[in-house]
């Protein structure tokens, strides 16, 4: 396996996702908290970050035990600090160094940039560069603006890069990373999700033992995966609880809870809407509201999960973007966006240990993974749905008209993808009522009703995202729909921010 050490970048998921892309298990930990059994990393990778080096508040990894005694990749930050604290220097660059570049000189004799020629179009995102390579520094690549944009340390498998190869925009990134990775520390590519799923289920045998484990399925693809492992692994003694918070999809309830029948596992449906209703009543501030879901879904799972006697352990179907998008929340280096509230531990009356089998996984294996295991296409294709569901996708307070309405509209726009199959080139779609009335004239009659936005995006991992250019024909379609079957709405409009600097979601 692999270790990335986390400075803060918002690329470093990406670096994790190109490793596991080929095939190599590969784990993010945060800079200063780098594991006691590192020995078994075969290699390690530095991530960005946000800091200069230059800065007082640079950080400072512990190498003693990486540096010189196995392979080591050093990107960007990375890289600035080997220069800067061993012998070289980093100093203010005199132009921006972002976005495209190309290389224009590549050392081509070297194992590190096999395949990889003079003019590979590689993405730069940094404003300090390297002036003088550090101590026994070997250039190895150059671009028009950056002098040093790769080199090794000599006698040692010690590797920097300027650029992120990472990113898809540098069109050699993967070859790099398995120039290192495979062909430089001879890391095994043996990461499959059948392997996933075999090891997995082993561990949690030995973990859980004849123990029982409580699940909360959402109806996303995260948590039936997780209890698709975990119903094999444990059988009967997986109870899962699917809770109805009043702001799923119209029908979703119903629907779902039959097809998690249809799989074999043990739910039980608990329609809580009133209660969650409840406590969102006239909050309309969205980490406020997400505040409240969370507190709410807590004393609901809480009570169902007293009813069954002798539980001793939670399972989650938390997936990696949500470990380290929270790692930040809870003082890691990269700044928080949202405060997503599926994570962040127990409160201690629930005095369940917990259990996460899919914490190491991005969504797109959690989807392989789920193939292997013959699970429903239907249900693995599902778009991703936050957890406080239409609550925040109602923009200032929620109330059980609002969500009528946008449950509606929702089910217009969603059947509408799929009929005109466009549901699978869609990452995620969704629609959002806003808090705006506007006049319009039905018939003879003024009105003055709700707007709603329709979202439609695609991604590979929620982290970046692009509107996605459906048909006019389709959205000519479904704005007339819209407008004529749900009443309360006399406007629709289309989203067409990318994510950054949009979000996905509107709050
Ligand atoms: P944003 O809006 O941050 O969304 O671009 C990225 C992905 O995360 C989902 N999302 C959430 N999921 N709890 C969740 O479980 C949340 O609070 C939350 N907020 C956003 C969003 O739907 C998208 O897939």
């Amino acid at each position: 396996k692999v270790l990335i050490l986390d400075f803060g970048s918002q690329y470093t998921q990406l670096i994790a996702r190109r490793v596991r892309e080929l095939n190599i298990y590969c784990e993010i930990h945060p800079f200063n908290k780098i594991p006691n059994n590192v020995e078994e990393y075969k290699a390690v990778v530095l991530s960005g970050s946000p800091f200069s080096v230059r800065g007082e508040n640079a950080l400072h990894p512990d190498l003693s035990k990486i540096r010189g005694k196995k392979p080591l990749l050093a990107v960007c930050y990375g890289a600035q600090y080997l220069a800067h604290f061993s012998g070289g220097e980093v100093a203010p660059s005199n132009t921006r160094e972002y976005g495209r570049a190309n290389l224009s000189f590549v050392k081509s004799d070297e194992a590190f940039f096999e395949n990889i020629n003079k003019g590979s179009q590689v993405w730069m995102s940094h404003s300090d560069t390297i002036k003088n390579l550090p101590t026994n520094g070997v250039l190895l690549a150059s671009t028009n603006d950056v002098q040093n944009a790769a080199y090794k340390i000599e006698g040692e498998d010690t590797y920097a890069i300027q650029f992120h190869p990472e990113v898809y925009h540098s069109t050699d990134g993967k070859q790099l990373l398995e120039n290192f990775l495979v062909h430089i520390a001879k890391v095994e590519q043996d990461w499959t999700p059948q392997s996933f799923v075999e090891e997995t289920v082993e561990d949690l045998q030995t973990k859980l033992g004849n123990d029982r484990v409580v699940l909360g399925l959402s109806g996303g693809v995260d948590s039936s995966v997780a209890a698709m492992l975990l119903h094999k692994a444990i059988g009967e003694n997986l109870y899962c609880i699917f809770v109805n918070n009043g702001l799923l999809r119209k029908n979703e309830f119903t629907d779902v809870l039959e097809q998690y029948k249809g799989m074999g596992l043990n739910v039980k449906g608990v329609d809580a809407s009133t209660r969650f209703l409840d406590a969102l009543a006239g909050l309309s501030d969205p980490e406020e509201k997400r505040k409240a879901i969370g507190r709410v879904f807590i004393e609901v799972f809480d009570d169902e999960a007293h009813e069954i006697s002798d539980v001793k352990w939670l399972a989650q179907g938390t997936i990696y973007p949500d470990v380290i998008e929270s790692v930040s929340a809870t003082g890691g280096p990269s700044a928080t966006i949202k405060s997503h509230h599926n994570v962040g531990g127990l409160p201690d009356f629930m005095k369940l240990r917990i259990v996460e089998p899919l914490k190491a996984l991005f969504k797109d294996e959690v989807r392989r993974v789920g193939a292997s295991m013959d699970m429903d296409a239907t249900l693995l294709g599902r778009h991703p749905f936050p957890g406080p569901g239409l609550a925040i996708r109602i923009l200032g307070d929620i109330t059980a008209e609002k969500v009528r309405i946008l449950q509606e509209v929702d089910a217009v726009f969603i059947n509408g993808l799929k009929e005109w199959n466009l549901y699978d080139k869609v990452w995620q779609a969704g629609a959002i009522l806003l808090p705006v009335n506007s006049v319009g004239v039905m018939g003879d009659e003024r009105t003055y009703e709700k707007c709603v936005a329709l979202r439609a995006v695609e991604s590979t991992d929620g982290m970046t995202a692009d509107w996605v250019n459906l048909p006019y024909e389709f959205l000519q379609k479904t704005s007339n729909d819209i407008i004529n079957k749900v009443k309360g709405v006399n406007r629709v409009v289309y989203d067409i921010s990318s994510k950054p600097p949009a979000t996905i979601e509107w709050e």
